[in-house]
C-alpha cells in the first residue's frame, strides 16, 4: 500500500528545531490526497490538537508520524532527526488510541509493565508505581482492565504509553468512547497530566470543545489541509475562514458590501446600516464580505433601546424562537433582510426575557465583528455531525 515517496532533503533549520515538524506531507491513496502538503511546527513540550470532522486527514496524519503509513511526498523531524522513513519502533513516538485495547488476562500493574519487561529495564517496580502514581491508580494495581470503568481504563493506557518516557505521545480520539460527563473529567486529568511530564502531545479529536479546554495550539483541518492554526482564545475570537468560524463554536455570517478601508477600520454596509469591522479581523479584500459575529456577543434589546455604546446597532428583528438552556437564553431573530440571527443572553437575571413574537433591536460592539471572504460557503463546518 505505501508508496514511493519523494526524496526531500531537510534544511538546515529543521535539524535544529527541537520540536515535531512536518513538511510537505502528502498521503494519496490513489488518486485520492487524505493529506495534501501539510506544514505543522509543534514545540516541544506543547499540548497541541488537531481539530477536524471526521474523514479530514486526521488519523493519517497521526500514523505517518508513528511510522504505521509512509508519506507520498514531504519530510518528518523529530528534534532535528529525519524520522520521515524510520520504522516504527525507532521512532521515540508512542500512541494512544480510542480502542486502547488493554491486555485482558494481565492485571493493571503487568499491563503498565508490559513494554519495559520486554525490553528488560531495571527498575521496573518503582517506574509502574510512579506511572500509577501520575494517572492515579495506585490503589487498582492488582486489578484486572474489566474490574475498571472506561475511563480508568483508559488512564492504564495512558500510563502504558507514558512509562515508555517518549518524546512525543499521540492521541488519537482517546476518550472518543467515553461518555459526556467522563470525557469532561479526563479533559481536566489529561491536561495535568502533560503539565506534569512535560512531554509534547499531539492529541486528535472532532470536539471542537475537547480541542480549546486542553490543547495551548490547535490547528484546524478540513479536507486534508490546516484552514488555521493558533492559541483556541484566536481562534475563536478572530477566524479566518467560514469553515472555523462555524466548526469551532456558532457564528453569524451576514452578508455586506464593503464601503471603505481605512488602516483601522473596515466599513461595511450590511443591508442599509453601517457597520464597522477592525482591519486586523477583515481576512478579505474584495468588495463584499461575510461579516461574522458570535451569537453571545450579540445583545437584544427593546426598540430603541440604547444596548452598549459605541456599539453596531441593528433595528427591526423578530424573535422566531425561544431556547431557555439553563446558563443562557439562545434566541433566532429574524432580521428585516429575511436572514434569522442567532443571540446568546447569559441568564444573569439582569436583563429580561423576550418571547416568540417580540419586537427587538440587537446590537454589537465593532471590535467583535469579522469580516470572511465572500466566495466561501457560509454554511461550511457549520453542518458536521458529532459522532
Ligand atoms: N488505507 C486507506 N486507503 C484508502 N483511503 C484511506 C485509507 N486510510 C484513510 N483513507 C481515507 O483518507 C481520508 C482521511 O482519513 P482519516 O485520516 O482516517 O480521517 P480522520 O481521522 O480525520 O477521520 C478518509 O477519506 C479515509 O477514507
Ligand atoms: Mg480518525
Amino acid at each position: 500500500m505505501s508508496q514511493v515517496a519523494e526524496t526531500a532533503t531537510p534544511t538546515e533549520d529543521d535539524a535544529t528545531y527541537d520540536g515535531l515538524r512536518l513538511r510537505g506531507v502528502t498521503k494519496s491513496f490513489g488518486s485520492f490526497n487524505a493529506v495534501t502538503d501539510l506544514d505543522l511546527d509543534i514545540p516541544r513540550g506543547s499540548f497541541f490538537a488537531l481539530l477536524g470532522p471526521s474523514g479530514c486527514g486526521k488519523t493519517t496524519t497521526l500514523r505517518m508520524v508513528a511510522g504505521l503509513e509512509t508519506p507520498t511526498a514531504g519530510t518528518i523531524t523529530l528534534a532535528g532527526q529525519d524520522i520521515t522513513y524510520a520504522r516504527p519502533y525507532r521512532r521515540p513516538v508512542n500512541t494512544v488510541f480510542q480502542n486502547y485495547a488493554l491486555f485482558p488476562h494481565l492485571d493493571i500493574f503487568e499491563n503498565v509493565a508490559f513494554g519495559l519487561k520486554r525490553r528488560k529495564v531495571k527498575g521496573i517496580e518503582e517506574k509502574v508505581r510512579e506511572m500509577l502514581d501520575l494517572v492515579e491508580l495506585d490503589t487498582q494495581a492488582r486489578k484486572r482492565p474489566a474490574q475498571l470503568s472506561g475511563g480508568q481504563q483508559q488512564r492504564v493506557a495512558l500510563a502504558r504509553a507514558l512509562i515508555n518516557e517518549p518524546e512525543v505521545l499521540l492521541l488519537d480520539e482517546p476518550l472518543g468512547a467515553l461518555d459526556l460527563k467522563l470525557r469532561r473529567a479526563m479533559q481536566i486529568e489529561l491536561k495535568r497530566i502533560q503539565t506534569d511530564v512535560g512531554l509534547t502531545f499531539v492529541h486528535v479529536t472532532h470536539d471542537q470543545e475537547e480541542a480549546m479546554t486542553m490543547a495551548d495550539t490547535v490547528a484546524v483541518m478540513n479536507l486534508g489541509v490546516i484552514e488555521q492554526m493558533g492559541a483556541p482564545q484566536d481562534l475563536y475570537e478572530n477566524p479566518e475562514t467560514t469553515f472555523v468560524a462555524n466548526f469551532l463554536g456558532q457564528s453569524n455570517l451576514i452578508e455586506g458590501a464593503i464601503k471603505s478601508r481605512s488602516a483601522d477600520i473596515v466599513v461595511a454596509d450590511m443591508n442599509g446600516i453601517d457597520v464597522s469591522i477592525p482591519a486586523g479581523r477583515s481576512h478579505t479584500d474584495g468588495d463584499r464580505g461575510w461579516i461574522g459575529i458570535r451569537p453571545e456577543k450579540v445583545l437584544i434589546g427593546d426598540p430603541g433601546e440604547q444596548l452598549d455604546a459605541p456599539g453596531n446597532s441593528v433595528p427591526g428583528g423578530v424573535v422566531t424562537d425561544v431556547s431557555f438552556v439553563g446558563v443562557s437564553t439562545q434566541y433566532l431573530v429574524r432580521m428585516p433582510w429575511g436572514q434569522e440571527l442567532q443571540v446568546f443572553q447569559q441568564n444573569t437575571g439582569h436583563r429580561r426575557l423576550y418571547r416568540t413574537g417580540e419586537s427587538v433591536d440587537l446590537s454589537w460592539r465593532p471590535e467583535y465583528a469579522f469580516l470572511l471572504d465572500i466566495s466561501q460557503d457560509a454554511s461550511a463546518g457549520a453542518d458536521q455531525v458529532d459522532d
